[in-house]
């Protein structure tokens, strides 16, 4: 990243981002889902960041775990979650090349974090991801193109769409979307962004 996460994550408070459409529609196309039960929400938000995803998830009664490898991120969840969803959230400072299982969970979210896994972990942790998604649960969130201007970066972890589909090979594909386009960063660099945005069921 060409600044530290800290200062992202002051971009996005002051821009009062809302939670990522892919999260939106998989809460909705999870509550028309009878195989979930609905007292028993689970998920997992993985690259929380400033938290943004992990709050819309609370305000929707579902129990939280939120992980993100910076100090930063957490201690802003923490400082910034209401009282009455304290006990629905469970905070862990880790990294997806170390993560070694995840609990079972009928939602796991991505929002533009997976890519910044080093590739040589990368499968490890989407193997994990998959084996923790319950029959029936959802994955939302985003990969990155090859076409994409970070590219380059050698820990960073990039997909072609033949990639993205074998990865998504035990899950039914709901939503899918590729966008290539000329845009800024958070903090205004100029950027090429070639982005998958993916929401998918688990078979
Ligand atoms: C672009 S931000 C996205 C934050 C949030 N999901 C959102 O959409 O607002 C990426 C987040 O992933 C986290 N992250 C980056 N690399 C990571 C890694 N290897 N393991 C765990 N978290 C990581 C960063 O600390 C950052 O909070």
């Amino acid at each position: 990243m060409e600044h530290s996460w800290d200062t992202h994550y002051q971009y996005f408070d002051q821009k009062k981002y809302p939670p990522s459409a892919t999260l939106l529609n998989a809460l909705k196309l999870l509550k028309n889902e009878r195989t979930i039960q609905q007292d028993k929400k689970f998920a997992i938000d993985l690259g929380c960041g400033n938290g943004i995803d992990t709050f819309a998830l609370l305000q929707d009664q579902w129990k939280v775990l939120a992980i993100d490898q910076q100090n930063e991120s957490l201690q802003r969840i923490k400082e910034n979650t209401p009282v009455i969803y304290k006990e629905q959230l469970q905070l862990d400072l880790n990294s997806f090349e170390n993560i070694t299982t995840l609990p079972n969970s009928q939602l796991i979210n991505a929002s533009f974090s997976l890519p910044f896994c080093h590739p040589n972990y990368f499968e490890k942790i989407w193997h994990i991801i998959t084996l923790s998604i319950i029959q029936k649960g959802f994955f939302s969130g985003h990969f990155f193109g090859i076409n994409d201007s970070w590219s380059s970066k050698p820990e960073m972890t990039f997909h072609t769409l033949q990639q993205v589909k074998e990865l998504l090979s035990d899950f039914k594909i709901i939503h899918h979307k590729e966008i290539e386009k000329k845009g800024k960063t958070i903090s205004g660099k100029e950027k090429y962004w070639h982005v998958f945005h993916v929401v998918a069921q688990k078979k």
